[in-house]
């Protein structure tokens, strides 16, 4: 039996790109030259390339596919986000979900294989410096996508939140409850994103307004997990602030446990903001004050522009701004 040929292989003997051989294949090729398609159709016929299986899938049906891309499926910001998306999808729009588990460098061969297998457009919410490199990709197949959350490009649709008063929030409200000292866990620079910086800077440029010296805000970064979170708490205790911030509501559950493991607590010994308001927060002990991102209008928004994308790309520039509010819960009290 012949070995099956790849599209790749195909692509090789057209000299053409493997995603402008898929687009023609998926019938999605009306912008290239009439001698490239012929060729193509030639090459497939005379090597008997046949689809794989879930490309014949997409390729074929008449209903719309989107792939969505985030850093990580296991983070409950994403997880949520997802969800959502999925939920508010209609019944003929097909969704395929991406998480590049913090390896950002997969991005750009993640949207290759999206291509190949034909999709119809793409939510992109993946930070790294090689976005505008990812976002240059789908702009020369001329792929619909929309961008939030951590992809920082501006060219393209994107939705924006407004980190910086994120962090401004919480530095305006921990100071009202006379808290002078702080810890804030960041994620490490291979997670430090553009709308996570946005934050930090926000709570240390308001802290300064306030009158917190420099010296009374500690930075700790952190592998961006519960476990990342945890293992900052002895650096914490030795610093002694009277509040903690994490830059995400999945350190301040690391964290949380690693205050309890020192024998101290939430908010006795320290007071503990978190960030995103996913569904964990409600339901710690004690419930966590953090900051809301809408995480429901996004994944509306994020299917709504991309459909008004794939309905006509010739629209003009999509931009969406989402606020953040603070949720006061059980995790802060007065210093
Ligand atoms: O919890 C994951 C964090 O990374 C969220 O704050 C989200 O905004 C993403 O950037």
């Amino acid at each position: 039996m012949n070995k099956k040929v790849t599209i790749k292989e195909l692509a090789e003997k057209t000299g053409l790109s493997t995603t402008t051989v898929s687009q023609i294949l998926n019938g999605k090729g009306s912008r290239f030259s009439e001698k490239n398609i012929k060729k193509v159709l030639a090459f497939r016929d005379q090597l008997h390339y046949v689809p794989n299986s879930a490309a014949r899938n997409l390729s074929n049906k008449t209903d719309k596919t989107i792939g969505v891309l985030v850093p990580t499926i296991s983070n409950p910001f994403f997880s949520e986000f997802l969800q959502l998306i999925e939920n508010y999808s209609d019944s003929k729009t097909h969704v395929i979900m991406i998480g590049l588990d913090g390896d950002h460098s997969q991005l750009y061969s993640a949207i290759e294989g999206l291509i190949a297998q034909g999709v119809d457009g793409l939510i992109v919410a993946v930070a790294v410096e090689e976005s505008s490199k990812a976002n240059d990709l789908l702009r020369e197949n001329w792929i619909p996508y929309i961008v939030l959350d951590q992809n920082s490009t501006k060219d393209s649709d994107f939705i924006a939140t407004d980190d910086f008063h994120g962090g401004q929030l919480v530095a305006q409200y921990l100071c009202k409850l006379g808290h002078r000292r702080f810890s804030v866990v960041v994620p490490g620079k291979e997670s430090m994103t553009y709308n996570i910086n946005l934050r930090l800077n926000g709570f240390v440029e308001k802290c300064r307004d306030l009158g917190i010296a420099t010296d009374d805000i500690q930075i700790l970064e952190a592998k961006f997990s519960k476990h990342g979170g945890q293992k900052t708490v002895p650096d914490i205790v030795s610093f002694k602030p009277t509040a903690i911030f994490t830059l995400s509501d999945e350190l301040a559950i690391g964290v949380l446990g690693g205050i309890y493991d020192q024998g101290l607590e939430v908010p006795g010994n320290y007071s503990l903001v978190g960030y995103d308001d996913t569904d964990y927060a409600e339901f710690m002990n004690p419930k966590l004050t953090t900051v809301r991102q809408p995480i429901s209008l996004l994944a509306k928004y994020a299917l709504e522009m991309l459909e008004n994308r794939i309905s006509d790309s010739k629209l003009k520039q999509q931009v969406r701004a989402v606020d953040v509010e603070l949720v006061i819960r059980n995790s802060t009290k007065e210093n």
